[in-house]
């Protein structure tokens, strides 16, 4: 433990939280389902990047885990470094799926083993909400990109949850994570942020924020969890997962997260997949 990460408990809780075998194993598992809602939003989410960078691009996937994002802009073509601080988590990856080559990196997000300006894409996906500090990440992260390349990052929404909560008070065993930085345990914290604070964060890295795109209303929505209360939610989840297997409901899900979604305003959605692009 560093001097920093024994200062905030969250961060130390997040950076060991996936070291073990074990969990790496559990995660790897529960994770790499392609016929799920989880898969289209991500696809849907690697396609902000895809869209954005020119054929067999240089992506760092930030905090890749067991590179679900890793293999899949592999796969696109890209050549993709995966970070992380958990070696278990890395040694899920099968890094030789292609056409693009993966390079795979043990490292911290607050100092990431690579040098300034070296990468033209930077993704990653649920792991800056789990710091308080998240901009200190994104700052980090800009380092490593070179100007006018693109970085696509996620984020859960704060105006979400203030709207959530006009319904109930929205505890962590209704919705799973608690966005407050006081009076949460550090397991449970996962931060929320506004268009405001992106900005000021973007600007604080010298990048430009592009999009800010709600991103999944179906799945994790604190306006329904608030609704349902902690049981009635697990069972809509639940039910959601079911109802998707259908291949109509399928196609109707899938119209509504890629035109409906997209159109909502951040209170409506938890979910925000944000594209920001490096000065100069
Ligand atoms: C919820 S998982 C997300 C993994 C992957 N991005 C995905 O989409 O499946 C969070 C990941 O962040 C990693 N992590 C936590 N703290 C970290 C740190 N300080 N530096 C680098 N990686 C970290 C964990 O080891 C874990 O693999």
């Amino acid at each position: 433990m560093n001097a920093h990460t024994a200062l905030d408990p969250v961060k130390h809780f997040k950076s060991v939280a996936w070291t073990s075998t074990d969990r790496a194993q559990v995660y790897d598992r529960t994770t790499n389902s392609t016929s799920d809602l989880t898969h289209f939003l991500t696809t849907e989410f690697i396609g902000l990047l895809h869209q954005r960078i020119a054929p067999k691009s240089a992506v760092l996937d930030l905090g890749c885990g067991t590179g679900v994002l890793t293999k899949a802009l592999a796969e696109l073509g890209h050549d993709v470094t995966g970070v992380d601080i958990s070696q278990a988590m890395l040694d899920k990856i099968d890094t030789g799926i292609g056409p693009g080559r993966i390079t795979l990196r043990q490292g911290d997000v607050y100092a990431l083993p690579l040098a300034d300006a070296s990468v033209d894409g930077v993704i990653t996906r649920w792991v800056i909400p789990h710091f308080r500090d998240w901009a200190g990440i994104v700052r980090e992260a800009a380092r490593v990109l070179r100007p006018g390349g693109t970085m696509v990052i996620d984020h859960t929404s704060r105006a979400n949850y203030a709207l959530a909560s006009r319904e109930a008070v929205l505890d962590t065993a209704t919705f799973g994570y608690d966005p407050r930085v006081h009076g949460s345990e550090p397991g449970y914290f996962y931060a929320a942020t506004t268009v405001d604070e992106l900005q000021l964060v973007a600007d604080g890295a010298a990048l430009d924020l592009l999009d800010v795109a709600p991103l999944g209303f179906f799945r994790q929505n604190a306006v329904i969890a608030a609704v349902l209360g902690a049981e009635g939610f697990q069972s809509y989840k639940k039910a959601v997962d079911a109802f998707y297997q259908d291949p109509g409901a399928r196609a109707f899900i899938q119209w509504f997260e890629r035109h409906v979604t997209r159109a909502l305003p951040l209170d409506m959605v938890n979910g925000m997949a944000v594209v920001l692009r490096k000065r100069g």
